[in-house]
This record gives C-alpha cells, sequence and structure tokens, in this order.
C-alpha cells in the first residue's frame, strides 16, 4: 500500500542553455534532480518512486539517492508524456490498477509537504496542484506576427496554472495518456490526458513557491527558496 510518485527526468533543458541537463546542475552544492528526490523521500506514505531519466543519462548512477531501494530507474522518451508513459509501464507491471499515482517534476525542486498532504487529502479520484493567476491572461492570434496580436482577454478568476505533483489512479493515468498519445492529443501534463478522457481534474491550491526550474535566473530563486524551506 501506499502511493507511488513518477519523476520525469529524461528532458534535455533547452531553455536553461546549460550545455546539459538541468536536472544535473548544483542547487547549493547539490544535483537539482539529488535536491528534488531527497524530498519526495520524505513525504510519509511513500512506496516508490519511478524516475524516468535518458537513455545516455550517465549522472543518475552516481546520485546518492540512486542506491535507495525505493527508487527505480527507467528510460524515458522523446516528450515528458513519452517519459510518464514509460514510467506508467513499469508501474502495471509492479502494482495495483487502483494505486495512486502522483506525477511530479524533476525540475520543481522546491514543493512543500503542505501541498502533498492537500493534494493527497483532495476527495476527488483526480486532482494537481495549480495557482490561481495573478497576472491577466492573453491569447494571442494565431497569425504568429511579431510582435504577437492578442485576441482575447481570458477571464482572469477562473485562469489556474497547473504545477505538479498531479495526482490520478493507476490504470486511469495509463489508460488516459495511452489514448491521449495514440490520438495525438497535445498532452502536456497528466491533467490535460485525463481531460481528453473526459474527466474534470481537481484544482487543489498550491504554495507560489514550488516554482518550475526552467530558464538560468530560476536557479538562484530556488536556491533561495531551499535555504528558507529547508534552514
Ligand atoms: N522531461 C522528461 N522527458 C522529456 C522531456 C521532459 O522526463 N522527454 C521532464 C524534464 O526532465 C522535467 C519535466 O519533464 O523534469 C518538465 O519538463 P521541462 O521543464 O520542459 O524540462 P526540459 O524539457 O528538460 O526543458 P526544456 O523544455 O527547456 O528543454
Ligand atoms: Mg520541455
Amino acid at each position: 500500500s501506499g502511493y507511488w510518485v513518477i519523476v520525469p527526468a529524461a528532458g534535455v533543458g533547452r531553455r536553461m542553455g546549460a550545455g546539459r541537463p538541468k536536472q544535473y546542475l548544483p542547487l547549493l552544492g547539490r544535483p537539482l534532480l539529488s535536491v528534488t528526490l531527497r524530498n519526495i523521500l520524505t513525504w510519509p506514505g511513500l512506496a516508490g518512486v519511478v524516475v524516468a531519466i535518458s537513455a545516455d543519462d550517465a549522472d543518475f548512477p552516481h546520485l546518492p539517492e540512486s542506491r535507495d531501494a525505493r527508487v527505480h530507474p527507467v528510460h524515458g522518451g522523446a516528450e515528458r508524456a513519452d517519459s510518464v508513459l514509460q514510467a506508467l509501464n513499469f508501474l502495471a507491471e509492479k502494482v495495483s490498477a487502483d494505486t495512486q499515482v502522483l506525477v511530479h517534476d524533476a525540475a520543481r525542486p522546491c514543493v512543500a509537504i503542505e501541498d502533498i498532504e492537500s493534494l493527497l487529502a483532495a476527495e476527488a479520484a483526480c486532482a494537481l496542484l495549480a495557482r490561481p493567476a495573478s497576472d491577466t491572461v492573453k491569447l494571442a492570434q494565431k497569425s504568429g506576427d511579431t510582435p504577437a496580436r492578442v485576441e482575447k482577454t481570458l477571464e482572469r478568476a477562473r485562469i489556474w496554472l497547473a504545477q505538479t505533483p498531479q495526482r490520478a489512479p493507476l490504470a486511469q493515468l495509463h489508460s488516459a495518456l495511452r489514448e491521449a498519445l495514440e490520438r495525438g492529443d497535445p498532452v502536456t501534463d497528466e491533467a490535460s490526458a485525463l481531460e481528453f478522457a473526459g474527466q474534470c481534474p481537481a484544482l487543489v491550491a498550491g504554495r507560489g513557491d514550488n516554482l518550475k526550474v526552467t530558464h538560468p535566473e530560476d536557479i538562484p530563486l530556488a536556491e533561495a527558496l531551499l535555504r528558507l524551506r529547508f534552514a
């Protein structure tokens, strides 16, 4: 029993532009992926972690967390959704169909335990951490002009920005993601795959500091947050 966490960590970090995948850049002197895994390994109720890594990843075996018996590496795929699907294929052979699965980006090292507790406590079958938008959101025209032109302004009170973890029962997420990928639906997170399968995942308000390390300026920001969190 207990829930499983899938950590997609097979990206190349193009926007970071560091010359190597961002999950191995140092955060307060430790590899980013190590920080994320160490955080997850302290969550109460955790049964195990499946980490999707790139097939040519030579760094993972050097992380101390890779020697934890609860941590299982699998090879990821071309897109984030392919990496998550590989991890789900592994889990489907290992645990029961109704096992709760949380998917959490390697690139979000600062997620707080209170957020995990709210996500696990949500009554809905499927749920995700998200933040109500504070900026006004503009939908750009499709033309591709530079500068982009506004087509319309979305209703801010209804806009939420999706974070991770995102939670669903194993079999439900597995079939939703597999079918969405087969159809070629644009799946950018687990919730979108579940939406294509007709589900309405619950939006659980998370903290504002669960940032996704994406651009170079996010590194010092994440370090400052970690100092506050784990000091
Ligand atoms: N990811 C993955 N497999 C992929 C692509 C992404 O497992 N084929 C993971 C990344 O390692 C990251 C998470 O999904 O932990 C979120 O993706 P993102 O922040 O976009 O990371 P990258 O794809 O590496 O970055 P970029 O898009 O800038 O190249
Ligand atoms: Mg990406």
